[in-house]
């Protein structure tokens, strides 16, 4: 099945309010709990303070074993759209903006025989 992508403004409309169903984030995953709420052992209201926002923190800091996460994957509804994740720096920078760098790498251009 094809991943449906959600942006953080449509995730935070399923509040749980008024109605509207309740999502919940978890690392970059979107669940639909509505049908969960009364199941959860540390009851709804938990999960309902956290409907619409990414709760990925909290989840974890519950210490959830193994059997929840599990079951949490059959509420999957999503992944939140790339432009709305947090940007994670790439390990190597393609194009550096550090002086000191691009002087060292001059530096090695032409200590290097390779190049001659
Ligand atoms: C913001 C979201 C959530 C928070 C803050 C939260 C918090 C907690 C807490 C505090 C407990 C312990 C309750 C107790 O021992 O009395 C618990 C238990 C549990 N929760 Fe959640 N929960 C969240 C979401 C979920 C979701 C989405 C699922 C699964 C779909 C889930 C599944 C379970 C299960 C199965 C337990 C029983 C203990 C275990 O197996 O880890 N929870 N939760």
């Amino acid at each position: 099945m094809e991943t449906k992508f959600f942006s953080l403004e449509e995730i935070a409309k399923n509040d749980g309010k008024d109605g509207n169903k309740t999502w919940i984030l978890i690392k970059n995953n979107v669940y639909d709990v509505t049908d969960y709420l009364d199941g959860h052992p540390g009851g709804g209201e938990l999960i309902t303070e956290w409907a619409g926002k990414d709760c990925t923190k909290a989840f974890d800091d519950a210490g959830h074993s193994g059997d929840a996460k599990k079951e949490l994957k059959q509420y999957k509804i999503g992944e939140l759209r790339e432009e709305d994740r947090k940007q994670k720096k790439p390990a190597v920078p393609t194009t550096s903006s550090n002086p000191k760098e691009d002087r060292r790498s001059f530096c090695s251009y032409l200590t290097c025989g390779l190049c001659a």
